[in-house]
């Protein structure tokens, strides 16, 4: 597994992987109704988007993107952490995190905030990162899911 800055081509492999990933590792966490709408707002044009904007990287295995991980420096906060649901507990997960860390603190930053999906809470509180609040995220006008914002000391 090697891991990349993303490329503005990237995005619609870094769409893949996303709605693959909320289709299968969010389910029994969220209704099926929240799944359909989370995944139906997903579309690949907004990565080109994010891929400019933000500081986004991607893990490939056998040259396919198999994970990505979005940081937003300005808003200091991950943005997303996704991996395909066949390349799980293979530490893909891990290394876009802890990279998405590393470039942080090289950008002088002190600390990082997230909103992570319920089903990703534990693996988030594994590398160090703490609850504070229980948020509502919201997708539609109709539709918010609960996430659970939470926060780390970058150490220096
Ligand atoms: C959360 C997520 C990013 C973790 O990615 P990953 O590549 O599985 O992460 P790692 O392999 O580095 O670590 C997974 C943890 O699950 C454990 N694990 C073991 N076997 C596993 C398996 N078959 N599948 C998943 N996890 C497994 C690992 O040992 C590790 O445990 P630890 O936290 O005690 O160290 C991934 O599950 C995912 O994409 N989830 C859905 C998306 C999501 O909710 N992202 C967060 C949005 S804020």
């Amino acid at each position: 597994m090697t891991l990349r800055p993303a490329l503005e081509s990237d995005a619609p492999a870094v769409w893949r992987v996303h709605t693959a990933s909320v289709q299968a590792l969010c389910a029994g966490w969220y209704s099926e109704q929240e799944i359909t709408v989370w995944i139906a707002r997903l579309v690949a044009d907004a990565y080109r988007r994010a891929i400019r904007a933000h500081s986004m990287v991607v893990a490939e295995r056998d040259g396919d993107v198999v994970g990505f991980g979005e940081l937003d420096l300005e808003r200091r906060e991950v943005v997303a952490v996704y991996v395909l649901p066949d390349a799980t507990g293979a530490g893909v997960g891990s290394a876009l995190l802890a990279h998405l860390e590393a470039t942080a603190r090289s950008h002088g930053l002190e600390r990082l905030t997230l909103c992570a999906s319920l089903n990703a809470e534990t693996f988030y509180a594994h590398r160090g990162w703490r609850a504070a609040a229980r948020e509502k995220h919201r997708l539609t006008s109709a539709v918010a899911v609960d996430c659970v914002r939470m926060d780390k000391a970058l150490a220096a």
